[in-house]
């Protein structure tokens, strides 16, 4: 597989970030509970640099809504389509031990869900905490429909550097404006996302 738009769209993506204090997590008496969430995939009108575009996204939020759990929990999401893509999402970081049908890759685990289609990821982090982040895995969907993915160690397990005395949770998806809100941008940026890559 060569180096495509693609790819750096996932590097471009990455969240960096440090966690926020959650309720819902301080208040989770023990690891290894279920968290649930819905994803309503639509359309949603955005404004940026003076023009409108309609995304696809996550309960109409961009970026989309924040996951948190803790290390050992089950995370259950359940995805409705109600826009005429097909899409899947990914659980980027995430490793999948024996719930591969959960991973997102569309066509690679899953068929895409398709319009007024439903699709429930249903899976266990085991061995893994940090801020990870779930992206679109289909086409360029994952320009618009991200978000990021918090895991907190268990119950009584610090972190492996000393308490922050703040945690904020930053992402970046700085092709967003070139790829959605002006054609001209988009061209430049091809360009040079190609040469970057060596292709032109
Ligand atoms: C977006 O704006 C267009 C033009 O005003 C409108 O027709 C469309 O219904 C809007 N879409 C959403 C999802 O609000
Ligand atoms: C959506 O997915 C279905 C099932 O894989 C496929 O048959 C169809 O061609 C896809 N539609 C588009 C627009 O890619
Ligand atoms: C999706 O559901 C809506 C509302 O029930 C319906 O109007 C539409 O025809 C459905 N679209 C597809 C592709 O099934
Ligand atoms: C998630 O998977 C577990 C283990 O297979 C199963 O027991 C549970 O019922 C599933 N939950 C949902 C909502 O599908
Ligand atoms: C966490 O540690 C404290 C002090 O050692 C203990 O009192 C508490 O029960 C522990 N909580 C859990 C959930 O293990």
């Amino acid at each position: 597989m060569g180096a495509s738009p693609e790819i750096l769209l996932t590097i471009l993506l990455f969240a960096m970030s440090c966690v926020w204090a959650f309720p819902e997590v301080a208040s989770a008496k023990h690891a290894g509970i279920t968290r649930h969430y819905k994803f309503n995939i639509k359309l949603k009108n955005v404004t940026r640099l003076c023009h409108t575009k309609s995304m696809v996204t996550v309960n109409g939020r961009f970026p989309g809504p924040r996951i948190v759990a803790r290390e050992g929990d089950r995370v259950v999401v359940k995805v409705v389509s109600h826009v005429p893509n097909n899409i899947s999402i990914h659980w980027h970081g995430i490793r999948q031990l024996q719930s591969g049908w959960a991973d997102g890759p569309s066509y690679i685990t899953q068929c895409p869900i398709q319009t007024n289609q439903t699709y429930v990821y249903n899976f266990t982090i085991t061995g893994q905490r940090g801020t990870l982040f779930w992206h679109a895995h289909i086409s360029w969907l994952r320009a618009s429909v991200y978000g990021s993915l918090i895991v907190f160690p268990k119950h009584n397990v610090s972190y492996p550097f000393a308490k922050p005395h703040k945690e904020v949770t930053i992402m970046l998806g700085i092709q967003l404006p070139f790829f959605y809100f002006s054609d001209d941008l988009l061209f430049v940026y091809s360009r040079v996302e190609y040469k970057h890559f060596g292709l032109v």
